[in-house]
């Protein structure tokens, strides 16, 4: 009997298959299908920063006052209905996602300047999420701005929003960071619970006739799986935060990967966009099968088998690897 509970972000899993972050749990009947199918949490689509401080703004302007609130405010949006709706919505859904369901609810935020939006972290958790999970996406647009200023400022970020909750805090992070485990380490230091590995980015395309930009929000696919295995496997026993793979879980050997990897839980999106819940109950079916055959009773058995944590010299192994493989090349 395979046992797949799981410690994720403190929390405790019945399964280590999270819904990530999306429209997925945007219904009450669509996230207890997916739990009734077998996830073991859910993460409910994002609050965005600008989202939040032009709810704050909207709330200051009824409330007719003439203090200069926000220094945010002065300067913030451009014309656009995305970030249009406030807060209330999400936070009225997620308490009855959490009155609900009988796994946990994720909030999530989606922000990278230090401001009072991050206190609606405090009013999710008000609302019931058991952890918040914090989006850094971030694209460096100014050549003034150094890595380490980004880095700063996104640290102050996530140590006001474990500051604002008393709850598990995740950070989803982007893969372009100078070092992540640099990163990691630090975000570990300022109090973060877990980090999600990785943001997929927005990767617009031109039409040439138009010279319009085309954005098409594609699936993935199992092939942006490695870069993740690669991360949480540099990362596996160096540091205490949960590790969570998200981006090319597509079957329970995908997910197999990722917990051989160091993972200790995943995230499902794509997978589950088009196939609903027959797909998250496959994966999980497939995940249980694979540890049966390999002899693993449990997960802690498993997680971590392939990391690189005893290896003496990871820097030095990546670059044999890399030099490897270019000589593994033998012609078409
Ligand atoms: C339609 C859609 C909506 C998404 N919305 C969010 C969101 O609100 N917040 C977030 O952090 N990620 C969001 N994501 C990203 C996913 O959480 C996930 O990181 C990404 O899709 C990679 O996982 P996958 O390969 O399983 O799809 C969204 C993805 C899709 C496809």
């Amino acid at each position: 009997m395979v046992d797949l509970t799981c410690e994720w972000l403190g929390l405790r899993l019945r399964n280590p298959i999270v819904v990530g972050a999306s429209p997925l749990c945007d219904t009450t009947e669509g996230a207890s299908a997916l739990v009734a199918a077998g996830a073991g949490a859910v993460v409910v689509h994002s609050l965005f920063e600008e989202q939040l401080i032009a709810d704050q703004v909207s709330a200051q302007r009824y409330l007719d006052s003439h203090i200069d609130f926000n220094a945010e405010a002065s300067s913030f949006l451009p014309e656009t209905d995305v970030f249009a709706g406030g807060a209330r919505p999400t936070l009225e859904h997620i308490s009855r996602l959490a009155d609900t369901l009988d796994v946990p609810v994720v909030a999530s935020l989606n922000g990278v300047t230090p401001g009072g939006w991050t206190t609606y972290a405090r009013e999710l958790v008000g609302a019931g999420a058991s952890a918040v999970e914090l989006n850094l996406y971030d694209v460096a647009t100014d050549l003034a701005e150094t890595g380490e200023a980004i880095e700063q400022r996104q640290l102050r970020v996530v140590t006001d929003v474990v500051g604002t909750v008393d709850v598990p805090v995740s950070v989803k992070l982007s893969p372009f960071y100078a070092s992540v485990p640099n990163f990691v380490s630090r975000l570990e230091s300022v109090g973060a619970a877990g980090v999600v590995l990785f943001n997929r980015f927005y990767q617009p395309d031109l039409d040439l006739e138009t010279l319009d930009i085309e954005r098409h929000l594609e699936p993935s696919t199992p092939a942006e799986l490695p870069l993740r295995l690669h991360a949480l496997a540099i990362l596996h026993g160096r540091t205490r935060v949960s590790l969570t793979a998200s981006g090319g879980i597509h079957s329970g050997t995908d997910a197999a990967k990722a917990i051989l990897s160091g993972a200790d839980a995943v995230q499902t999106v794509s997978a589950l966009l088009f196939e609903g819940p027959a797909n998250l109950r496959r994966i999980l079916d497939e995940l249980t099968i694979w540890m049966d055959d390999q002899g693993y009773r449990n997960l802690d058995e498993a997680r971590g088998a392939t990391a690189l944590d005893n290896v003496a010299n990871p820097h030095e192994l990546e670059r044999l690897n890399y030099a490897q493989l270019l000589h593994s090349w033998s012609g078409a």
